[in-house]
């Protein structure tokens, strides 16, 4: 007789937007993982799909209900799975979103996917669940019960989420709330722990990372006084953080950059305009003058820091001159790398209300923004040709014997050679500069 044996069930997640999406989503998983959930990477056999999503731009929150659009076959196929939303659209649209595609299940907004689990039971008894709360009590306790599996070299770990600047075009302080800080003790433990199961690198993560200031053993932390005490791990070998804000570049966290050898040399340092007018309407809070020379004092510490940034053209108001602007600023900066995105309303947001650029002349103006970022980011790899970085191999390449690593400055590197596993750190001299990666050889 054949032994009955109930398969686990399946769990598919997608995620969109940023770096905390990803770490929540993992998080996600886990919290699953106690309900006897097991993940698929194909939403095809999955039992419940969540789609982890973002709302910062029209479009980002346009592509959740296309997505779903896109399951209402497999759900008419398969009716006992279940459909979530997760993340900023949750929050942001809540019960619309069951209004708008009546076969999602359950909703989760990203402060209450601790409460998952429980969600979960009531859906598989044929209820609909929504939770788009602020609790207080504190979402990241899901993680003691994680499974002490290995781990890839890289890691993110959310040190801060939300933010209080309310920049006038951004819902990121609607979606994710105020700005809260995780206590320091509850971090290192999780950065441990994540070392224990074999991670070189972490990435520290928040809306506004820099702002941390977090309960720690002798009063309130700063990111840099963290980063200090994370650099005393044993086997951790590299720290980065993001996202930060100009405002917030601290005297410690500068000097860090200078002083702290684990703390890896490049800054995401987002500024979105070199216009004075627009920053000013933006609710920026700083000046194009002000960020150059923070700019300055970070090279000063660290002078082979690479600088990475956000922009955003067509902000409302911005005219040919404000833009040539931020041109200069670029200019003046010299960027490794940006993201830079044509500014999209968001309903709710004080820039919503105001008249828009003309879309073509907008979309010109990135094109030309992004040509100027192109040629700074290939000139920044072109010049580390012949020089020795210190590369975190990651995985196999394309190529047989290949193996892909990051060096210091986040630069992908591909280097040819026998016996290198992921989470090796070795040094390699630059052979080769191509369109999005580098080429070099063990040293
Ligand atoms: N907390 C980070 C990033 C938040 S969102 C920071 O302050 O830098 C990531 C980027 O998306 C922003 O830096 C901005 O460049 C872009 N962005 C945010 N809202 C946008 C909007 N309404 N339209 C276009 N781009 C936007
Ligand atoms: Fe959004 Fe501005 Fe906060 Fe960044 S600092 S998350 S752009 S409101
Ligand atoms: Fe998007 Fe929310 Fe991150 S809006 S960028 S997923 S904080």
């Amino acid at each position: 007789m054949a032994e009955t044996k109930t398969d686990p069930k399946k769990l598919f997640i997608r995620t969109y937007g940023c770096q905390m999406n990803v770490y929540d989503s993992e998080r996600m998983a886990e919290a699953m993982g106690g309900q006897g959930y097991v993940e698929t990477d194909s939403p095809d056999d999955a039992d419940m799909i969540l789609l982890n999503t973002c709302h910062i731009r029209e479009k980002a929150a346009e592509k959740v209900y296309s997505e779903l659009g896109r399951f209402k076959d497999l759900k008419a196929a398969k009716p006992d799975l279940k459909i979530g939303v997760a993340g900023c659209v949750a929050q942001a649209e809540g019960e619309e979103i069951m209004r708008r595609q009546p076969m999602v299940d359950l909703v989760v907004g990203p402060q209450t996917y601790h409460r998952l689990p429980e969600m979960v039971t009531r859906v598989d008894n044929g209820a609909k669940a929504i939770d788009t709360d602020f609790p207080s009590e504190d979402k990241f306790e899901v993680l003691k019960n994680r499974p002490k599996a290995r781990r890839p070299p890289t890691a993110f770990l959310t040190v801060q989420e939300g933010c209080d600047k309310f920049c006038a075009f951004c819902v990121v302080p609607y979606t994710r709330g105020a700005e809260v800080s995780r206590p320091a003790d509850r971090i290192l433990r999780e950065a441990r722990d994540l070392v224990e199961r074999g991670v070189k690198e972490i990435t520290l993560l928040g809306q506004n990372v820099n702002a941390y200031h977090g309960d720690g053993p002798d009063g309130t932390w700063s990111l840099a006084r963290l980063i200090w005490a994370l650099d005393e791990i044993d086997g951790l070998e590299r720290i980065r953080f993001t996202t930060s804000h100009p405002n917030d570049m601290t005297d410690d966290l500068i000097e860090a950059h200078g002083t702290c050898d684990k703390l890896m040399p490049y800054l995401h340092l987002p500024v979105q305009s070199g216009s004075d007018k627009i920053l000013k309407r933006m609710n920026r809070s700083h000046t194009a003058a002000s960020y150059i020379a923070l700019i300055e004092r970070i090279r000063a510490a660290r002078p082979d820091i690479l600088i990475s940034g956000d922009f955003i053209v067509g902000f409302p108001e911005e005219t040919d001159a404000d833009f040539e602007d931020t041109m200069s600023l670029i200019r003046a900066v010299g960027y490794g790398q940006a993201f830079s995105f044509k500014y999209s309303t968001r309903p709710g947001t004080p820039a919503a209300e105001r008249p828009l650029v003309d879309s073509a002349v907008a979309s010109d103006r990135l094109q030309r923004l992004q040509a100027l970022i192109n040629d700074q980011a290939r000139d920044v790899m072109e010049r580390m040709v012949g020089r020795e970085v210190d590369v975190l191999f990651e995985k196999p390449g394309r190529l047989a014997g290949q193996m892909v690593g990051k060096s210091e400055y986040l630069h992908a590197v591909h280097v040819q050679a026998e016996g290198i596993m992921p989470g090796d750190l070795r040094r390699v001299r630059i052979t080769e500069a191509g369109p999005n990666s580098l080429a070099g050889a063990l040293v």
